[in-house]
């Protein structure tokens, strides 16, 4: 919120899935509580779905639609998600990027985390330095998604997804997990060795990354007990 009131066209890297919904609830009951007005507010999806019917209700335009920029009152040419296209899809990564930079970079990007460590779509073995570009999902991944769709074989085997080199150009990260079925995930990337069969641990090489966790994904954390410390004691002008 302070963001977006020092400044109005803020750049926001929005994520998908049931983990940051109610984050963007709780910025929709700010926005209203302090009368701020979001339509200025731009953004782009980490990623999207290859091989769905354009308007498809999973499809991350139609999701971040539908959960972003109608309850925030965002404006809809100001949100952005990479084109799936089958025509363009070759010059799609690189289209993405150029708006990214185009935009002047994304100035706090929302991170969910897939149970297997996955961030936007990128699986394990994504590098460090990749871009925009079409993924192939695990299948842990698909069958976490599938409750999304009639059934496994109805979600899509891939995807266009930002890099992790993308993300890691966002100026603020701000990793959300909850649940136990992200503890594992949580512990590698936070405190595992930064590794690209962990892609969650890229945020270790980022200057400028917050982890919000409740205490089921918090679970495996070998050094809860000195973070807890550290919020408790943290300095007065710490902020999110
Ligand atoms: C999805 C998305 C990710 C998301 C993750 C976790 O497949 N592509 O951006 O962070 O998987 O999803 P959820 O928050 O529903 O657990």
């Amino acid at each position: 919120m302070r963001l977006i009131a020092r400044k109005p066209d803020a750049v926001l890297g929005l994520a998908t899935g049931s983990t940051p919904l109610s984050t963007y609830t709780a910025l929709v009951e700010r926005a209203h509580a302090e009368a701020l007005d979001l339509s200025e507010v731009r953004g782009f999806a980490l990623d999207e779905y290859l091989g769905l019917q354009p308007g498809h209700p999973e499809s991350y335009r139609a999701v971040i639609t539908r959960e972003v920029v109608e309850p925030l009152g965002l404006t809809a040419a100001n949100i952005h998600t990479p084109d799936a296209s089958p025509e363009t899809i070759e010059t799609a990564g690189d289209a993405y990027e150029r708006a990214i930079i185009a935009a002047g970079g994304v100035d706090l990007q929302i991170l969910g985390i897939g149970t297997d460590g996955h961030v936007g779509f990128n699986e394990p073995g994504s590098s460090f330095a990749s871009l925009t570009r079409v993924k192939t999902l695990t299948e842990q991944t698909r069958r976490d998604n599938a409750r999304y769709f009639e059934s496994l074989d109805a979600v899509p085997m891939h995807c266009i997804t930002q890099g992790l080199g993308t993300i890691r150009r966002a100026r603020h990260l701000v990793l959300l997990a909850f649940g136990a079925a992200k503890a594992a995930a949580i512990a590698a990337a936070v405190e595992g060795p930064v590794t690209a069969s962990q892609p969650g641990s890229v945020i270790q090489l980022h200057p400028h990354t917050t982890v919000l966790v409740d205490e089921d994904a918090a679970a495996d954390l070998v050094n809860a007990d000195y973070y807890r410390h550290a919020w408790a004691n943290r300095p007065a002008w710490q902020q999110l």
